[in-house]
């Protein structure tokens, strides 16, 4: 047996007795590393003479190519070998409590905005939105309140840099613009909600210079007070969850509205705590009329042929009402502590798309 078979047989024989793959490496090394024994021998081919040096440099890299070879496949084996002992000597303890995770909770406003909508789309409403910075026009005007009206005085308006044309856009004080632009983008019959942000230059207690309305608006012909009454008694029953609440409709003003009613609900107030549907107090709690012939008009309908009702909410107040929440600045402090009180689970909240009565 030549030098250099009995040197392979060597190596081929510890490749196959290595037992972990640190032991291969180390066999690696010791042939074909930098200083290993077939690259000492490759060195020495220098000072061979021509021939001899031939025919040994082709069997030394034969050698070199049949070790490194032979170290690949055993390395696949140890691999695999080594991964089936983890997997056997590593079980999964089921039983182990998992990591606490931190959930997340629904804002009270977006509970109270899904809770109304809910209601609402039950009696076939649809939702519908328009732009946070309005157009004079939509914000007033349209909605029978011209440039020197007093109510323009009552909305505490941010007004805008105005346009190239003069005109000063507005940060929307109501949702009632929507009920404008909706009326103009659509024949009657109407059914829609407007849920959405609403901005007036005031700040304390119950009042934040960013908050939301709900509008309502219905069209259609021969739509009466009657219509008016039988949606939103029915709404504030289910929505405070009283089935006999008390509702009072008080004759009220509003430019966009003729008659116009605010909606009272009844409620006790004996020993300093708030309790709605008992007693013989009321508290107010919506605005509401007949859609203004003048309004419709303005819309391109015609007054003789349909007619409407409208009411405008504040979410705000409905949620501290319901949920008992004293202070609406706290709606916009995004404390944490306040969130984890008054929020929601959202694996709590019932699926609220059949409505709260489905
Ligand atoms: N836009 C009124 C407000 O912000 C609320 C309102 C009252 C809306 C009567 C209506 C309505 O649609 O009919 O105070």
């Amino acid at each position: 047996m030549s030098d250099l078979d009995a040197l392979k047989t060597e190596f081929l024989s510890a490749i196959a007795a290595a037992s972990s793959l640190a032991d291969l490496d180390a066999i690696r090394v010791d042939a074909l590393g930098k200083k290993g024994r077939i690259s000492g021998l490759l060195k020495q081919l220098g000072g061979m003479d021509p021939d001899a040096r031939k025919q040994m440099g082709q069997d030394l890299n034969i050698l070199k190519t049949e070790i490194a070879e032979a170290i690949t496949t055993r390395q696949i084996v140890l691999a695999d070998e080594a991964m089936a002992e983890k997997l056997a000597s590593e079980t999964v303890d089921v039983s182990m409590p998992s990591r606490p995770q931190r959930n997340g909770y629904l804002h009270p406003l977006s509970r109270t905005i899904e809770e109304i909508s809910a209601i609402f789309a039950d009696m076939g409403f649809t939702i519908a939105e328009g732009p946070d910075i309005e157009a004079d026009y939509y914000n007033f005007t349209a909605l029978n309140i011209p440039p020197e009206h007093p109510a323009r005085q009552e909305h505490d308006t941010f007004y805008l840099q105005p346009d190239e044309t003069g005109a000063r856009p507005v940060l929307r004080t109501h949702t009632s613009p929507v009920q404008v632009r909706t009326m103009e983008a659509n024949e009657p019959p109407i059914r829609i909600i407007v849920p959405g942000r609403t901005f007036r230059s005031d700040h304390d207690a119950t009042h934040s210079p960013m908050f939301h309305q709900c509008e309502g608006l219905v069209i259609g012909p021969n739509i009466h007070m009657g219509h008016l009454k039988a949606v939103l008694i029915d709404f504030c029953r289910i929505f405070f969850g009283v089935d006999d609440l008390p509702v009072r409709f008080r004759p009220s003003y509003f430019p966009f509205t003729e008659p116009s009613a605010e909606v009272d609900i009844g409620c006790s107030r004996e020993g300093g705590g708030l309790k709605i549907g008992a007693g013989d107090d009321w508290l107010e709690i919506l605005g509401s009329g007949m859609v203004n012939p003048k309004v419709l008009e303005n819309c391109g309908y015609d007054p003789e042929k349909v007619q409407g009702f409208a009411f405008g909410m504040g979410v705000e107040r409905l949620a501290m009402l319901k949920y008992g929440i004293p202070d609406l600045r706290t709606f916009y402090d995004s404390d944490m502590r306040w969130l984890r009180h008054y929020g929601f689970v959202p694996s709590d909240v019932p699926a609220l798309h059949t409505g709260l009565t489905g």
